[in-house]
């Protein structure tokens, strides 16, 4: 099984970007140290970060007939993209949303998602670790 996470803006500064609420990890050492080992021999994970909305949209294209499912953070377009949650629609493949931090329990801007109602289920709150959960919804589908 092949599963695509993608990272939206500003998740490419994780480990300095407000720890307090991130964490001081970066998502390179968090998938090369943690969720790479954890699913060795399970399924292979490819990473994407981009802080470009457009981008974004062409890698979920680039999906179609590669990848088995996707992972997604979307960070702040989370909360403002139509466009992201129409390439969700369209590539017809089982994307799971997910958050490091419980965006319900912060300001209320970030309380909509576009995405979770195009996606089969979202994981937040649970700082990196909502990455290995999200893989595992997917594993488990
Ligand atoms: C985030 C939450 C978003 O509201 C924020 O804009 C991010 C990160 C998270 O992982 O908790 O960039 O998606």
């Amino acid at each position: 099984m092949n599963i695509l996470i993608v990272n939206g803006p500003n998740l490419n500064l994780l480990g300095t970007r407000e720890p307090a609420i991130y964490g001081d990890n970066s998502f390179e050492s968090y998938l090369n140290g943690t969720l790479r080992p954890t699913f060795e021999g399970t399924c292979q994970l490819d990473y994407y970060q981009s802080n470009v909305e457009g981008e974004i949209i062409n890698a979920l294209h680039a999906a179609i007939g590669h990848y088995d499912g996707v992972v997604i953070n979307a960070g702040a377009y989370t909360h403002t993209s139509v466009a992201i949650a129409d390439a969700i629609k369209a590539i017809g493949l089982p994307v799971v949303e997910v958050h490091i931090s419980n965006v319900c329990k912060r300001e209320a801007f970030r309380h909509t998602s576009f995405l979770t109602p195009v996606c089969v289920g979202a994981i937040m709150g649970f700082g990196m670790d909502s990455y290995r959960l999200g893989i595992e919804a997917l594993l488990k589908m």
